[in-house]
């Protein structure tokens, strides 16, 4: 296998302030071993923990991550889900991360997300880099963009890729032999079924499927052969997760 059965997507991103350094250490106490990150490039190439290329604040003109330096955004809070007692929390770099990532002994998800159209290539390269001096990492890279992909094959042939789909295109089985992928991760539509998920497995790939918050659908994909759900509430899981390490 090569994630966990229970991924937290952006950290416990249900929970707390998303793709922040209180996500991931709340992931790791709700249980999980696996955490889902986005990853982007500030206009000064730090690659940081962040989902959405537009960065909203309130009161004032919205900001372009791709045109902001890092310097303006340090200092940043993201906010806490609606409902949640937890504070906001300031933006993380892929950096510190990884290195709190390392300390709790967890594997990450990496979804190289381009803050632009055309920066897959670079975004992958910077996060990289930041990855070969932080302390070793169980790693898989992921990404809806190809150019991502790619190059993550040339430049880290040794880490595991996926592709990422809403649904499988008409093409996929080509960028499967392609971008060499080992899992392949799909969205929860309606249309998704068991011959989906057969379709995937005969050519020896896994299959993981986002964003799942309800046991029972969790329970209804894993019988249907996928290796591991992406979830918001990993707390939710811990039954999951014993009955089947069983
Ligand atoms: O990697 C799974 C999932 O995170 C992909 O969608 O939009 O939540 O990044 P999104
Ligand atoms: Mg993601």
């Amino acid at each position: 296998m090569l994630m966990s059965l229970v991924i937290a997507h952006r950290g416990a991103k249900g929970t707390a302030p998303e793709n922040t350094l209180r996500a991931i250490q709340l992931a790791a106490e709700q249980g999980a071993q696996w955490v889902e990150l986005d990853v982007m490039l500030t206009a000064d190439q730090v690659p940081i923990i962040f989902h959405d290329p537009v960065l909203v604040l309130s009161a004032e003109v919205p900001l372009l991550v791709k045109d902001t330096p890092w310097k303006r955004m340090q200092n940043l809070q993201v906010a806490a889900p609606v409902g949640s007692k937890e504070a906001s929390a300031p933006i993380a770099t892929l950096e510190q991360a990884a290195k709190l990532i390392h300390q709790l002994g967890m594997g990450l998800n990496l979804e190289i997300k381009p803050a632009a159209k055309g920066l897959g290539e670079l975004t992958l390269k910077r996060s990289l880099e930041v990855l070969e001096k932080s302390p070793a990492l169980n790693l898989v890279i992921s990404s809806f963009d190809f150019t991502a992909l790619q190059a993550a094959k040339q430049l880290a042939p040794n880490i595991p890729r996926a592709l990422l789909y809403e649904t499988l295109t008409k093409h996929w089985r080509d960028e499967v032999r392609n971008y060499q992928v080992r899992s392949i991760h799909l969205a929860d539509v309606a249309s998704l079924n068991p011959t989906i998920i057969a379709s995937i497995r005969e050519l020896g790939l896994e299959v993981y499927v986002y964003t799942v918050n309800s046991v029972e659908r969790a329970e209804e994909l894993i019988s249907w052969g996928v290796k591991g759900i992406f979830t918001d509430y990993p707390a939710k899981f811990t039954r999951l997760i014993a009955t089947t390490s069983k």
